[in-house]
């Protein structure tokens, strides 16, 4: 039998396939908001995934982003699936796009698979076990100076509604650290900071399916996640702040400041 792991990298490298095959290719695409985008793309990686775990494990919980499962308040076990994370990019041709996994028993991410095709990055993490890149183990950085770090972020599709659509916090950000990206695929983002590349990361409106996989992966990279009071961070939470720890006070010190 397959161990967890196992079973989420076969997901995501089917997933993954679909995602490269298609990239150069025309999408279908559907708009469940303004900027809020889904393609034909996003849900055949879907498919793919939940057909790979439900093979080995059909009775376990699921959460996705594309379709809803009815979840049994008995299971222990439940997969957290963004089939396509960065679809905007995807669209547009940009190769920061990934499938992410995760795996929580009762509710603690315990596998997380991230694996982007096109640019080949494959992360992945197991609890206790630390965190690979392409079978390299990683770690967050080293940096304890918040004015040498390099951020990342994302703004929520509802901006124009959104009364926290993220500019106040950038503009703070912006002046204090050495630069932002706005790279466009949070649980990217999240393994950006677990190996070193990004000190920090922040963002608002996330779902569990952005950050269930990512979570896990920063955290075996020795890295920090919480909410911006610092307080834990559950996948449900509508903000996360997520750094190499060192800079972490800082950053949740200028995201503080009232202006
Ligand atoms: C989006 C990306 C983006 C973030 C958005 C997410 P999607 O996910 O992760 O970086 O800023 O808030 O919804 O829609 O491409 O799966
Ligand atoms: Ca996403
Ligand atoms: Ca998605």
């Amino acid at each position: 039998m397959k161990s967890f792991l196992e079973i989420a990298l076969e997901a995501a490298e089917k997933a993954g396939r679909i995602i490269k095959e298609n990239f150069h290719k025309k999408k279908e695409i559907d708009y469940k908001g303004r900027i809020n985008l889904v393609t034909n793309v996003d849900k055949e990686a879907e498919i793919a995934v939940l057909d790979t775990i439900k093979k080995y494990y059909p009775k376990h919980n699921i959460l996705t982003e594309e379709t809803e499962h009815k979840q049994d308040a008995s299971q222990t076990f439940r997969w957290i699936i963004d089939p396509l994370d960065g679809t905007t990019n995807y669209v547009h041709g940009f190769p920061f796009v990934c499938v992410s996994i995760a795996l929580q028993k009762n509710e603690e991410s315990i596998v997380g698979v991230v694996y982007n095709p096109i640019l080949d990055e494959l992360f992945y993490a197991e609890k206790g076990k630390g965190c690979f890149r392409n079978q390299v183990p990683i770690s967050v950085s080293d940096n304890t100076d918040f004015s040498k770090s390099l951020l990342a972020t994302g703004f929520p599709y509802d901006m124009l509604n959104e009364e926290r659509n993220n500019i106040d916090y950038f503009s703070r950000i912006i002046k204090k650290c050495r630069g932002i990206r706005r790279p466009g695929a949070a649980a990217l983002d999240m393994c950006y900071v677990a190996c070193g590349i990004f000190d920090g990361y922040w963002e608002l409106e996330l779902f569990p399916w952005d950050t269930a996989a990512g979570l896990i992966i920063v955290e075996q990279a020795g890295g920090k996640v919480t909410k911006f009071d610092g307080s834990e961070f559950s996948i449900f939470d509508k903000e996360i702040a997520v750094s190499n720890g060192r800079i972490h006070r800082e950053m949740l010190r200028v995201l503080g400041i009232r202006n």
